[in-house]
């Protein structure tokens, strides 16, 4: 096949491709983001080419012949919110990208699921001492541990397609840093991404191992981002949490092989991540109940956790007061407070507000709206929940409507029982101005 130069355009946000360039994406409606590519077609044009050749015919295979077969195809990460998370464990010649912020724990986790069951770490970031290292401190195992230490993705490959060791699992640390001699491009490009995953990819599937590959996430949609990537692989996971905060949630956003309705709690300890098995998480503890705090109940792939929401409500002294949010989504926290505004008469024009959750925890439940809104009434009012009523400490569930009314949401029942066993009491208003009444 010849080698054939293309041209594309590539949005850095959702990295949808274009043949022309534009200033804003009309996928995600983001400004700037779009930059030129140029890759070689003879790699990526042959992902979608057939592998039947003419006068061939593809093999029908039954399912029943195969089913055994399935069941080996999957193991155990020895890490149980990993496994949790992935759906039921590791799938041999699979691609998992494994995205966060850089400094969150992607390399702690990785390292410590290749000391458990071991495999190969291809250090593309930091020198085989430092991993040495970081082995040593989380007390794994070295002798299942093996570091290849380089950014080529030809090494990479040569070494696996020649070596007679069987890896069960690749975790390449990370894309960012990886490149492929005869690709245009600098290392971090996206065509160095795109053709080192595509590599990484093709290498999985024949080789039947899995690969794990770390991509960093920078805040603003950077181009040579992961979200490039996102299409190409089998499982997107990403980590999160606030650096400050030792808490990190561990989330899948597509899997091929589960659901996407799991999430694996962990803390950052001395000595690694350490898992939070309980099957409710307290982030809370004794805490809550002072002024501009509200807590909630969130329901994160069946398990429920007791969170709190943080509201600080200050004259503003800006010609545009500040809003900020923290783990809580910007706009549906402008809605909440445009609410505020109207049906409990607060004059937030004048006013900062920050809101966040605890921890940074990020919060996709809608169920989460009563208690952005408690919080931020609360700051305003300089006035805490527990001078009021109930004696019972206090947990805010429901999706505000734009008119005004408070909605149940999914796992009511639940979030009922599980309040309730927390020795708290749930709110159950109908109306956002119930809470005038609150305080
Ligand atoms: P790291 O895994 O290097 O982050 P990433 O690969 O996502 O960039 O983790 C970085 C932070 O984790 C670092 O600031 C130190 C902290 N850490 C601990 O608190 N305990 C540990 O045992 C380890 C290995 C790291
Ligand atoms: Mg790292």
């Amino acid at each position: 096949m010849s080698k054939k130069k293309e041209r594309v355009f590539v949005c850095g946000g959702c990295g949808n491709e274009f043949s022309k360039w534009s200033g804003q994406c009309s996928y995600c409606g983001e400004w700037n983001l779009i930059k030129e590519v140029s890759i070689n077609t003879n790699s990526y044009g042959s992902r979608t080419k057939s592998k039947v050749g003419a006068g061939q015919m593809s093999k029908v295979v039954n399912l029943g012949n195969v089913a055994d077969g399935v069941k080996s195809e999957i193991f155990s990460s020895k890490i149980r919110e990993f496994d949790r998370v992935l759906g039921k464990g590791i799938v041999r010649g699979g691609v998992v990208l494994f995205s966060g912020e850089p400094g969150i724990g992607k390399s702690t986790l990785l390292t410590e699921l290749v000391g458990k069951i071991g495999g190969l770490y291809v250090a593309g970031e930091e020198s085989s001492g430092q991993i040495g290292l970081r082995v040593d401190r989380l007390g794994l195992d070295v002798n299942k541990f093996n570091i290849l230490n380089t950014n080529s993705v030809d090494e990479v490959c040569s070494y696996i397609e020649s070596t007679d060791k069987v890896y069960d699992l690749l975790v390449v640390d990370s894309i960012q840093v990886m490149f492929s001699e005869g690709v245009p491009g600098m290392i971090g490009s996206p065509s160095q991404i795109r053709e080192s995953t595509f590599r990484l990819v093709e290498l999985a599937k024949k080789k039947k191992m899995a690969v794990i590959i770390v991509g960093h996430v920078t805040k603003g949609g950077d181009i040579a981002g992961p979200k490039l990537l996102e299409h190409m692989v089998d499982t997107v996971l990403y980590f999160e949490g606030e650096k400050l905060s030792e808490l990190r949630i561990l989330r899948a956003t597509k899997n091929r092989f589960g659901s996407t309705e799991e999430i694996g709690v962990f803390r950052m300890e001395e000595k690694g991540l350490v898992e939070v098995h309980s099957d409710d998480i307290d982030l809370v503890g004794g805490g809550g109940e002072k002024v501009g705090s509200a807590l909630t109940l969130l329901v994160e792939g069946g398990r429920p956790i007791l969170t709190e929401i943080q509201a600080l409500v200050v004259e503003s002294f800006a010609p545009v007061p500040k809003r900020t949010f923290v783990g809580v989504d910007y706009n549906r926290g402008q809605m909440i407070l445009a609410i505020a505004q109207k049906y409990l008469g607060i004059p937030l024009y004048k006013y900062d507000v920050f809101v966040q959750s605890a921890g940074g925890l990020k919060v996709v439940d809608t169920g989460v709206d009563l208690a952005v809104l408690a919080a931020v009434f609360s700051s305003y009012k300089n006035k805490a929940y527990s001078e009021t009523g109930d004696k019972k400490k206090k947990v805010w569930v429901g999706e505000l409507s734009l008119l005004g009314e408070v909605r149940g949401v999914r796992n009511m029942r639940k979030r009922k029982n599980e309040t309730e066993s927390l020795g708290r009491v749930l709110m159950e208003l109908k109306d956002v101005s119930d809470l005038k009444k609150m305080i």
